[in-house]
Order: C-alpha cells, then structure tokens, then sequence
C-alpha cells in the first residue's frame, strides 16, 4: 500500500471486491467460456441474433452428427458454447452477413473470476499506468506473470499483443458491452482473449500464481500459469486459513491433469496430513468437505505431460462468528519454486558465471583485435565498419507493422470457414 493513494486504493478494493462477489454468478471458469453450459440462445440479450440449433447445422463444421457425444457441450439445443477453443462462446446464425455464418455471444455471466472485466483505453493517460510491454507472443499468463514479478496487483493486456501493469483502475471506464470489444486473439495464444483495439481486458496477477496465501471466506484459485498450460516442475504451495471457520469446502469447478505424478493435494495446515490427494486417475468427482480452519493445497507437476491445471472455489463455512476477515497478504513470488538455501548458492554461481564472461569477453576482443589486423580487407572503410555492423543487428522491423489488427480477424474468419477441423475436440 505504500505509494498508493487512499483514493485509488478504494478504487481498487471496488474492483476487487466487486470480482469476489461475481465468483458464485459466473458460468465460466477458463479465460475464454469453453466451460459454458448455460442456456443463452442468443448472440446478445438486448437485439441479439438468435442462434441455430447444433442439431440442424450440419452444412457447418459443428453440429451433433458430427460431435453425437456432447463434445464441446453440442447437442440438441441452440445454446452458445465454444466447441473449437475460439476466444469466446459463439453460435450460427440464420442470415449471412459477408459470408460470415457465426456469431460471437456476449453472455455477461460468462466471465472467469479474476477477469475484471474490459476496460476502455484512451491511451492518454492509460487505463493502466505502469510498466509496459508489447510481444508477438503474448498470452494472458505471459502478461500477468510480467506484472506479478513487479509486485503490481492489474495486468491488463490490449490489441493482443500489449502488456499493461498497474494498481488500480477506474470502474467508470467500463464500456456498454465491454465483452465483445476484449476478445481479439493473444498473439501467443489464439485460444485467449488479449482485450482489443482501445480496450485493455484486466485480470488480477493472483490468477495462475504459484503459492499464495488466503485468508477470505471464498476464492477462486487456479493452477499455476493458468490460462496457460501448468509449466513442467512446477512445486507450488497455497495456505487457506479462514479464522473462525468449521469447514472449509473446495470444489473443483474444472480439473485437466495429464499424468500420474502430477497431482494436486489438500493438506491439514497444522499437522500437514494429507486428507485428499487427486491426479489423472483420481480426479475430484464431488465437493471435498475438510474440517477445520486451515488447509494447505499442494500442486506438483513433473517434467513431462503438461496439461489445463485446475480452477477450485473454495468456501468456508463459519461457525457463529461472522466478523469480516480483511483480505491480505496474497502477495505471490516466482521464487517459491527455489529452496531458500539455493540463496546464497545462486550468488556465488552469479559471481563465477560474471568473471568467466568477463574473461571470455576478453578473450573475444583480442582475438577480434588480432583478426582484424590480419584478414583487414583494404576495399572496406574503417570508419563505417563499427557502424554498419550495428546497423545490421538492428535492422529488424517493429513486429507490430506485421501483426496488424486486421490480419487477426481475417485469420479468424478463414478458420471457421476452412479449418473448421483443426478443432480441439477432433483430438478426443
Ligand atoms: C431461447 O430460450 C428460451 C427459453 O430458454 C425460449 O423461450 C426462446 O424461444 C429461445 N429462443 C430461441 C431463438 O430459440
Ligand atoms: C433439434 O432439436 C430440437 C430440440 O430438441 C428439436 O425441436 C428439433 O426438431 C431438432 N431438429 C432436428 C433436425 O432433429
Ligand atoms: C461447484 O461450482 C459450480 C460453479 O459455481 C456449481 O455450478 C456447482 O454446482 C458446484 N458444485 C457443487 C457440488 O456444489
Ligand atoms: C462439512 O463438514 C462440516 C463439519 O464436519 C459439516 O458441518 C458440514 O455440514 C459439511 N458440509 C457439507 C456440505 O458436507
Ligand atoms: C505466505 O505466508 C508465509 C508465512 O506467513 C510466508 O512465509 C510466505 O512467503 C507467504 N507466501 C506468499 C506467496 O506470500
């Protein structure tokens, strides 16, 4: 809290709290709605299109003749789902519009915890006023864990490729229909929605953390590095500790773990007891009731076979007491993953690793100096030589020229048009 004004905290503790409170009214766990089961059948509430049923669709890519099984949520019904792990839940329509025969649906109960939302962006000053970066392959996580590292508490990522950080965000800047202006593809990631064109989708950096400390009545907490597959090797540890409370229940709204050794576990915080443990083979089926006020939740990952991770909810049933428990200390480290006698080692590697650079730069300026004397051709100027040199190593474009706006959704067009099979669900 240090450098933040009061006012802006009470922006952000709106925001935040705001979130927490949509956690029982969403339908969507994952960033871009591929969990929606709900029952909108119409690509927006107020003057949407309506949506075709999957079961008479059978000129397109996706219908029930070809997913019989309810892959992707398909069946005898017209509701919006996303079977093809596009940026959101879409349905077709009856007319076509310039050949496009689909439709995105804004479904405003369709959004993941830890999403806050898509925020308009002036750009001057913007939304979110912290460091920046822009990247080519930028993902949701990539973005948060940018964020995360810098101890800012937003990330908010734009036009799919630009990376925002910040501490707080003003709910006025919140648009009409916010949704269908954020879901332009990350250029890492063209399953993830990374904001759009003046609009930057906002996400708490606890999202995809490895570790964390809770302390609130009910959160969401997700594997590490979602939305992105759970990194190889990863250790994380998260503590829940809700004082006052009798039990507390977890349930696992969403579960993808790819081997036997990686596991997820659910420990006793004050005897470190296992009292659960899921994996691939043992994967949550129900509500897992744990008595007491204090769980820690384990996750292991090995170096093979990575996978979704998870997304749990969990709730703390309090006994009579209901005093409110501030919300603190979720601050989240990279560095969990290395012991802490690592420390000190890591430092005198650092300094053997500069002082054999330092000499192997050294060695590589004489040996330059001497090759230069030696193999001096007489037709190059050695004025420009330094020059041109440097020239050369700088002389590729702004990947941003390449990467415009347009191109993506001309590629979106093309991929529901033509490479409607490249689709997720064919692998099952
Ligand atoms: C959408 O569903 C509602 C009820 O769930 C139904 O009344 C309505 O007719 C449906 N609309 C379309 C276009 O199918
Ligand atoms: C598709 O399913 C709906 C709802 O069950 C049904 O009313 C309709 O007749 C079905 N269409 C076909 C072509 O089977
Ligand atoms: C778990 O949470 C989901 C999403 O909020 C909810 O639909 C489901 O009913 C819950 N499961 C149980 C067993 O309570
Ligand atoms: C969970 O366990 C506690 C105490 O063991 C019990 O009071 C509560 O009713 C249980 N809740 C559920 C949903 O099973
Ligand atoms: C959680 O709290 C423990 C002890 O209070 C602390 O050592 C740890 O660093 C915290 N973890 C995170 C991720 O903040």
């Amino acid at each position: 809290m240090d450098s933040w004004t009061v006012s802006s905290a009470l922006l952000l503790a709106g925001v935040i709290s705001s979130a927490a409170f949509s956690h029982f009214d969403t339908e969507c766990y994952t960033a871009n709605g591929e969990d929606y089961r709900g029952l909108q059948n119409q690509t927006s509430l107020s003057g949407g299109k309506p949506c075709l049923f999957w079961n008479e669709t059978f000129q397109h890519p996706y219908n029930t003749l070809k997913y019989p099984n309810g892959e992707g949520g398909l069946g005898k019904h017209n509701y919006c789902r996303n079977p093809d792990g596009d940026v959101q839940p879409w349905c077709y329509i009856a007319d076509h519009e310039d050949g496009i025969y689909w439709r995105y649906c804004d479904i405003p109960t369709c959004q993941m915890p830890g999403n806050l939302g898509c925020f308009r962006d002036s750009g001057d000053p913007p939304t979110l006023s912290g460091t920046s970066e822009t990247s080519n392959k930028l993902t949701i996580q990539n973005c948060i864990s940018f964020c995360r590292k810098q101890r800012y508490k937003l990330a908010g990522m734009e036009s799919g490729y630009a990376c925002f950080c910040g501490n707080e965000v003003d709910l006025r800047d919140h648009g009409e229909s916010p949704s269908m202006e954020c879901n332009h593809v990350c250029f890492g990631d063209h399953t993830q929605p990374c904001g759009g064109d003046g609009w930057v989708i906002i996400f708490d950096t606890r999202v995809g953390a490895c570790g964390g400390n809770y302390s609130s009545p009910s959160e969401v907490i997700y594997s590490p590095d979602f939305p992105d597959k759970y990194g190889a090797g990863r250790v994380c540890y998260w503590t829940i500790q809700v004082p006052g409370s009798s039990a507390i229940l977890f349930n696992f709204t969403f579960f993808d773990i790819s081997d036997q050794t990686d596991m997820v576990e659910l420990l006793d915080g004050y005897t470190n007891q296992v009292l659960a443990r899921f994996d691939w083979r043992s994967p949550p089926r129900e509500l897992v009731n744990i008595t007491g006020d204090f769980v820690i939740l384990y996750f292991y990952s090995d170096r093979t076979n990575q996978a979704q991770g998870f997304a749990l909810l969990y709730q703390a049933l309090r006994s009579q007491d209901t005093r409110v428990i501030e919300d603190e200390g979720n601050e989240e480290d990279e560095t969990d993953d290395v012991s802490s006698t690592a420390g000190p080692q890591l430092a005198v590697w650092t300094i053997y690793a500069l002082a054999a650079l330092l000499i192997l730069t050294v060695i590589a300026m004489v040996a330059k100096l001497l090759l230069h004397i030696t193999v001096k051709s007489p037709n190059i100027p050695t004025v420009s030589g330094s020059d041109s040199c440097s020239q050369s190593t700088a002389s590729s474009e702004p990947w941003i020229i390449l990467y415009r706006p347009s191109t993506i959704s001309l590629f979106k067009k093309k991929l529901k048009n033509h490479h409607g099979d490249l689709s997720p669900l064919v692998g099952n």
